[in-house]
C-alpha cells in the first residue's frame, strides 16, 4: 500500500477546518441499502476508464484517521469484489460491517453523495477465462462471498456458456440470504437484463440457499449436503462430474479449502486465467 498525502484546497485558510478534502481515485456514492444490521450494499460511480471482467475485484476504502503526530492521512483499502455485471454503468459492492473493523466500522456510515476512494486496477480468478468449456457452471459462496456471483449472474456470457447456471449461499442466519435472494428474484423481472442478456435466461438458474444456525427451508452446509448427496437430490442434477461440471467458490477459508478437496477428489483441477480448468476458487473478503 502506498502512502497518499490528501490533496487540499490551497485557497483555504486555516480557520476553515475541517479541510474539505479531494479523495485520490474518488468515486460518489449513489446508493446505500442496509440489509441487516451486519451486510449492507452499495453503489458507487463508476470511472469512466475502469474495465473489468465479472467476477474480479479492485481496491477500494476511506482516509484513515490523521496521524495524531503528523496529521497525515493514508487511504485504508481492502479488496472488494464487483457486485455488479461488466456492462453497469455504475459499480456495486456487497460488504459486512464490522463493529471494530479498521475499514467497515466507517465504511458502513456512507451514504449517497459521499465519496470512496476506488483503485481502478481490477483482477481476480472468478472469471470465465479461467475455466474450460462446460454444460454447468456452479457458483458456491458463503456470507459476501456472494458478490462475485452479484455479477457473474448479470453477466451474458454466463448464460451463452452454460445450460444450467446453479448458485449456491450458506450463511449462518435466514436474513443474511435476503440480498442474494432479492437479486436472484430479481433477475425474473428485470427488462434490461432480459433485454440485454436473452429473454427468460433467468431460467437457467437454481438458486440453493442453505442456513446453519437458524431454521430456513434448507439447513445444513452445502459442502456436507453435497457429500450426503442431498443438494443434487434436491437440485434434480447429477453429482458433479469433471466432463461436464465447472465451478466457483468464494467463502470463507475453511470453507474454500474443504470445498477445493471434494471438487479435486471429483477430479476437477484449479484453472487460472493463463492455464483455465474446471474450477476457481477466491477468499471473500473480510474486515
Ligand atoms: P457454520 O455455521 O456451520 O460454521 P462465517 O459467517 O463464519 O464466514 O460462515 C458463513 C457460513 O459458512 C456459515 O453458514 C458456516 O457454517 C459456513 N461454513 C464455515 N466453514 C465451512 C466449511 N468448511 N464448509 C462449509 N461451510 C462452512
Amino acid at each position: 500500500m502506498t502512502e497518499m498525502t490528501p490533496v487540499t484546497d490551497t485557497n483555504a485558510t486555516a480557520a476553515d477546518a475541517p479541510k474539505k478534502m479531494v479523495l485520490p481515485d474518488a468515486q460518489t456514492v449513489t446508493e446505500v441499502k442496509h440489509w441487516t444490521d451486519r451486510l449492507f450494499s452499495f453503489r458507487v460511480t463508476r470511472p469512466a476508464s475502469l474495465r473489468f471482467r465479472s467476477g474480479e475485484f479492485v481496491m477500494i476504502g476511506l482516509m484513515g484517521d490523521p496521524d495524531p503526530k503528523t496529521g497525515k492521512q493514508k487511504p485504508l483499502l481492502r479488496a472488494y469484489s464487483i457486485a455488479s455485471p461488466s456492462w453497469d454503468e455504475e459499480l456495486e459492492f456487497y460488504s459486512i460491517k464490522v463493529q471494530d473493523g479498521p475499514l467497515t466500522s466507517k465504511l458502513q456510515h456512507i451514504e449517497p453523495g459521499d465519496e470512496i476512494i476506488l483503485r481502478p486496477k481490477p483482477v481476480g480468478t472468478l472469471v470465465h477465462d479461467a475455466l474450460l468449456p462446460g454444460k454447468r457452471i456452479w457458483f458456491f459462496a458463503t456470507g459476501t462471498g456472494f458478490a462475485p456471483f452479484a455479477s457473474l449472474l448479470r453477466e451474458p456470457q454466463t448464460y451463452e456458456d452454460y445450460d444450467e447456471v446453479v448458485i449456491t449461499h450458506t450463511c449462518r442466519e435466514a436474513d443474511e440470504l435476503h440480498y442474494g435472494a432479492a437479486l436472484v428474484e430479481n433477475l425474473k423481472t428485470d427488462e434490461l437484463l432480459n433485454e440485454v442478456i436473452g429473454e427468460g435466461f433467468w431460467k437457467k438458474i437454481k438458486y440453493y440457499p442453505t442456513t446453519t444456525r437458524e431454521e430456513s427451508a434448507k439447513m445444513g452446509r452445502i459442502t456436507d449436503l453435497m457429500r450426503s448427496g442431498e443438494a443434487f437430490a434436491d437440485l434434480g442434477v447429477a453429482p458433479i462430474n469433471p466432463e461436464t461440471d465447472r465451478a466457483m467458490i468464494c467463502g470463507n477459508l475453511a470453507f474454500n479449502l474443504e470445498l477445493k478437496a471434494m471438487l479435486e477428489d471429483w477430479g476437477l483441477e484449479e484453472g487460472a486465467n493463463s492455464d483455465p480448468k474446471q474450477y476457481v476458487v477466491e477468499k471473500a473478503f473480510l474486515d
